[in-house]
């Protein structure tokens, strides 16, 4: 339940009304969150369910440490109407098990990451940086020639699952599918609750079948891995296992895909930029990247308040939803200089694309490979590309935020 009478700001569409899901919200959110940062920085909305949305770095800061206050046990933007989340056959899809360490907090949150992070070290990933490679030439190889593509579809959306099947050692021939059922789960399920649940329950019964194949035929894969890790002492259940594979899969697939999209889609219609690139060295690169991440962060998280609690004038009420708005964040102009520009060798750079505090991303490394390789591979052999047609472009919002549809041509 929430008490707007808390929500010390004008009563205005964007300050007591704001709709992530709104046409120009989803194409461009910037202005939105320039407005609200001078009027009303923790902005309300009854929409979707309700939830409270701040804009201030320092807040959003602030907010992802509020642990346990505001917890992580239904981390989604919108959440499942309280009759399916409460509906015992469907419970699983809100709590610790549904996909810790993201779905958990402490203490499950900190033994659930402890067994994961070692799997996604900078070494633990380097080995899949030449198979990432291949496959980015592979897919350019296979468009090259026809004078444009759709750099959503045809090149983003195929690198992030393959790297996740390899990585969690399940059938990379279905990776269609697994885009999918993440697709369905998450951008389409949003405002679509059985579609979302139809979809959750596909996922784990995938991993419910895998795991229980692992148990008997242990493999070099991470699924392996996570069933031979062991928390004092005692090995970790296999329903757990399952929502950690669930989460791998949904956490890599549309996060990746949206940021390499996202710049593709910058250099594709920033021409002066994109030229830039052409002979840019390791330096460059690297901070051309970081602030892609931080223009076009592609990730918002949820909480729900676990208690009544005060925070910056504001009250949530037990139950609230608090949006983890990172994107918003990484474009305040108290932390970064003209924050609404794109400034490829920017230098004091801290944003917060991958999250703050003890959920910052596990999946960091494996993500700026990913990004690093696809975008080296394609400035490489299409260094001169344009939008095909910009107002077929097209892009998802809500929790992850990129383009989906993205009509580029080029010689
Ligand atoms: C550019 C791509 C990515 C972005 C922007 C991103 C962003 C984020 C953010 C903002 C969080 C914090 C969640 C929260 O506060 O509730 C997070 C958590 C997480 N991400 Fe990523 N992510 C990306 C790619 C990946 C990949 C490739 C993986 C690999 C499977 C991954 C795995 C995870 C995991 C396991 C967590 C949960 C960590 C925890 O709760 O302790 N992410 N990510």
């Amino acid at each position: 339940m929430t008490d707007t009478d808390a929500v010390p700001c004008p009563v205005g569409d964007l300050a007591t009304d704001y709709d992530m899901f709104d046409a120009g919200y989803v194409q461009d959110p910037v202005p939105a969150w320039a407005e609200l940062r001078g009027t009303c920085p923790i902005a309300h909305t009854e929409r979707n369910g309700g939830s409270w949305l701040p804009t201030r770095y320092e807040d959003v800061q602030a907010m992802a440490r509020m642990v346990p206050e505001l917890s992580s046990l239904s981390p989604l933007v919108v959440d499942l109407p309280e009759e399916i989340a409460n509906d015992p056959a469907t419970g699983i899809f809100s709590g610790y098990n549904s996909g810790a360490p993201i779905s958990a907090d402490p203490p499950v949150q900190n033994w659930t990451r402890r067994i994961l992070l070692p799997h996604f070290t900078p070494k633990a990933i380097e080995p899949l940086r030449d198979y990432t490679e291949r496959l980015c030439r592979d897919l350019i190889d296979g468009f090259v020639h026809d004078g444009g593509c759709d750099a959503s579809v045809d090149y983003a959306e195929q690198i992030p699952p393959r790297l996740i099947a390899r990585k969690l050692g399940i059938d990379e021939s279905r990776v269609d599918q697994f885009s999918e059922w993440v697709r369905d789960a998450g951008e389409l399920g949003q405002q679509d609750p059985e579609l979302r649940v139809r979809s959750r329950k596909t996922i784990r019964a995938f991993f419910d079948a895998e795991v229980a194949d692992r148990r008997s035929n242990p493999a070099d894969d991470l699924i392996s891995a996570l069933l031979e890790s062991e928390v004092d002492g005692q090995p970790i259940t296999d329903e757990m296992v399952v929502g950690m594979c669930h989460l791998q899969l949904v956490a890599g697939i549309e996060t990746t895909r949206s940021s390499i999209g996202s710049a593709l889609w910058h250099f594709a219609g920033h021409e002066d930029d994109r030229r830039r690139m052409v002979d840019a060295d390791d330096e460059l690169w690297g901070t051309a990247i970081e602030e892609l991440l931080r223009f076009y962060s592609p990730v918002t998280m949820g909480r729900n308040a676990a208690e009544d609690v005060e925070y910056g004038g504001v009250t949530f009420r037990k139950g609230d939803k608090v949006l983890m708005n990172f994107p918003g964040a990484n474009h305040d102009p108290e932390v970064f200089e003209n924050p609404d520009e794109v400034i490829l060798d920017r230098r004091r750079n801290r944003h917060i694309a991958f999250g703050a505090g003890i959920h910052r991303c596990a999946g960091s490394n494996l993500a700026r490979m990913e990004m690093e390789v696809a975008l080296r591979t394609w400035f490489e052999r299409i260094p001169e590309f344009t939008l095909a047609n910009p107002d077929a472009v097209t892009w998802s919002g809500g929790q992850i935020r990129g383009p989906r549809i993205l009509p580029v041509e080029f010689d």
